[in-house]
């Protein structure tokens, strides 16, 4: 079934010189497509709905201030079982129990600063969705 995910490359990604060749992973697979993308700065009160979950936890603020240290690559992918693909080209959330192949796998080393996020189910896509992308229909 088609859907949609929202997608960023976090600010290591970014000032790693990495956006291509994780931009490049998701547009390789057959019939996903990326309908919006850009490079911004995350505002704190957006990082603050988005991570929501995680207040209060002990990783949280640092978390925050590292996802508004710089910009990241915002976007929108559609496609076949795109939610569940995303998260499975990620890999898990620490880079180095992450498999070789990868994104997470091959270039990180750190837990806070594993490069991408990716929606982990359709409620949580549509809620992410309208955080970063209000106007998009
Ligand atoms: N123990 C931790 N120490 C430091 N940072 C952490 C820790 N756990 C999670 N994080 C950071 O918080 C983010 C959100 O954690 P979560 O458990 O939702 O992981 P995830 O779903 O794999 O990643 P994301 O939500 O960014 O796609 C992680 O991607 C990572 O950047
Ligand atoms: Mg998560």
């Amino acid at each position: 079934m088609s859907e949609r995910t929202l997608v960023l490359l976090k600010p290591d990604a970014v000032r790693r010189g990495l956006i291509g060749e994780v931009v490049g992973r998701i547009e390789n697979k057959a019939d996903w497509a990326v309908t919006a993308l850009e490079l911004r700065t995350l505002e704190r009160s957006a990082l603050e709905q988005h991570y929501a979950e995680h207040v209060g936890k002990p990783f949280y603020e640092p978390l925050v201030e590292f996802m508004a240290s710089g910009p990241s690559v915002v976007m929108v992918v559609e496609g076949e079982r795109v939610i569940e693909g995303v998260r499975a080209l990620a890999g898990p959330t620490d880079p180095i129990a992450a498999p070789p192949g990868s994104i997470r796998g091959d270039f990180g080393t750190i837990v806070r600063e594993n490069l991408i996020h990716a929606s982990d189910s359709a409620e949580s896509a549509e809620r992410e969705l309208k955080i970063f992308f209000p106007d998009f229909i």
